[in-house]
């Protein structure tokens, strides 16, 4: 059978395995992404990702069965799946940068790359919670929000694979400045840096203190708790998030809505809330279809859908 290496680089790690035409992982691992610090060190985590995925192949005899690299990056990736060309704010200097071809002379391998949420919607759509389903809305919520559409059994990305940013989806008229340089859109409010940055300004104003960093593992926890101003942010989180979603489903009524990223583990409450305010907000005969569900691929859908553009190569 025919294996691929899937990465899946985020803002914050990148994650990789080797992936197998049914969606089974081996040889899985993290590496800090080193967003924050340059684009050149950036394509060298992806190289040592690579490395080590080949390295273990290599020990078991397999890495002959390796067809090619799938990546999945934040940004806007040319339709020969090469480049990207902007739109990765969160990643230091990530625009106009060719990722294929280093990776490609370092490997010997050949590279494919696409959007990071359309490879985690693939991934789910393939292998996860959107199985059996052709029309489905992926979105994960994490540093930013990406999303992925797919219809008829296609990833839509718009023409020339520009679009699909549904993080960037104008939420607030008159709203605070994103990264991506518009203002008021859902990432800005309804993402988990979103959440971490309202709590902690808060949480000074009231001198508040903490014993460990503020994140959204703490925020749900003390969320949980009934702790006041954890419950006040999240239930912001729910009411932008729920926004969203609902102009998601009045757009595409797909038959899933699929919810990724690390802060929807928090626990069964979080899919509860999010869909009680959705209800609020959709046109009901859009959503008759709909159901909105967790993510079940967690880090791996990422990697798994890259690895698909290999097998479709
Ligand atoms: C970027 C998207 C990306 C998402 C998740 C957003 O800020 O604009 O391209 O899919 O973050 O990483």
């Amino acid at each position: 059978m025919y294996q691929a290496i899937g990465i899946d680089l985020g803002g914050t790690s990148i994650k990789y395995a080797l992936v197998n035409e049914r969606g089974e992982t081996r040889f899985e691992g993290k590496l800090p992404s080193r967003a924050d610090e340059s684009a050149r060190l950036v394509l060298e985590q992806l190289m040592r990702a690579a490395d080590e995925v080949l390295s273990s192949a290599r020990k078991a005899g397999i890495d002959g069965d390796i067809a090619g690299i799938g990546i999945g990056t934040p940004g806007i990736v040319d339709t020969d799946g090469r480049r990207v060309l902007g739109g990765a704010e969160n990643i230091k200097g990530w625009e106009q940068i060719d990722i294929a071809t280093p990776l490609e002379r370092h490997t010997g391998l050949a590279v494919h790359a696409g959007n990071d949420a359309n490879m985690m919607g693939l991934g789910e759509t393939r292998y996860g919670a959107g199985r059996g389903c052709t029309h489905v809305v992926f979105l994960t919520v994490g540093t930013g929000i990406g999303g992925a559409v797919i219809i008829d059994g296609h990833l839509f990305s718009g023409y020339g694979g520009r679009g699909t940013e549904l993080g960037h989806t104008p939420l607030m008229a008159d709203g605070e400045r994103c990264n991506c340089g518009a203002t008021g859109c859902l990432e800005h409010y309804a993402s988990t840096s979103a959440l971490v940055r309202r709590f902690s300004s808060l949480a000074e104003q009231q001198a508040l203190k903490f014993d460990r960093p503020v994140d959204g593992e703490l925020i749900t926890h003390l969320y949980l708790e009934g702790h006041p101003l954890a419950v006040a942010c999240m239930n912001e989180h729910f009411y932008y998030l729920g926004r969203g979603i609902a102009g998601f489903i009045n757009i595409f009524s797909p038959q899933r809505v699929v919810i990724g990223g690390g802060i929807c583990e928090a626990g069964p409450f979080y899919l509860e809330e999010l869909r009680r305010t959705v209800a609020r907000q959709v046109i009901p005969d859009c959503a008759v279809h709909t159901e909105i569900v967790r993510a079940t691929l967690g880090n791996r859908a990422g990697l798994t859908g890259a690895a698909s553009l290999v097998f479709q190569a």
